[in-house]
């Protein structure tokens, strides 16, 4: 999807970014710390945000990136407004889980990890969400689906429009 990400329209985030840079002594070892504030405060950590943190830190931006997209827990990319999970753990596996995401895929247009233009969804593959009886198992929000029929991917995905 594009990244309409503007840094005009941003001024009061970047502000809180800086006051909680100033507020650190050691930023090379606290740069989780900062990236885990500046996700938090902008959703994701888009490129400009990176270079704001390089700017501010003299930690070259290459390493900045490096850690952003190495952990699970940071994104580079804005999320949508409803996190869908499909378990492709063996369980959901073997029950055709797969089906159920090549679903959603052509419902929404999106492939795994990115999300829609409307910013509605972001799709996921998962590894095994803790409730294998149920299998194959999707998560929308922290709302789990059990037993789904891909044939009832449509009208799961409705209830969210
Ligand atoms: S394998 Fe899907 S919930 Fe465990």
């Amino acid at each position: 999807m594009q990244d309409d990400f503007s840094v005009e329209e941003k001024k009061k985030e970047f502000l809180e970014l800086k006051n909680f840079i100033d507020s650190i002594d050691n930023h090379s070892g606290s740069l989780m710390q900062i990236l885990h504030k500046a996700q938090e405060i902008f959703g994701y950590l888009p490129f400009q945000v990176q270079k704001f943190i390089s700017e501010k830190t003299n930690i070259p931006i290459s390493e900045i990136y490096g850690v952003a997209t190495f952990y699970t827990q940071f994104t580079i990319n804005p999320k949508g407004k409803h996190k869908i999970g499909v378990c492709l753990g063996t369980a959901c596996y073997v029950r055709n889980s797969q089906a159920i995401l090549e679903k959603i895929m052509d419902e929404l247009k999106i492939k795994v990890g990115e999300t829609t233009s409307d910013n509605l969804f972001t799709l996921d593959a998962t590894r095994c969400l803790g409730c294998c009886g149920l299998a194959p198992v999707m998560m929308i929000d922290d709302e789990v689906y059990g037993k789904v029929d891909p044939s009832k991917v449509p009208e799961i995905l409705n209830s969210y429009k």
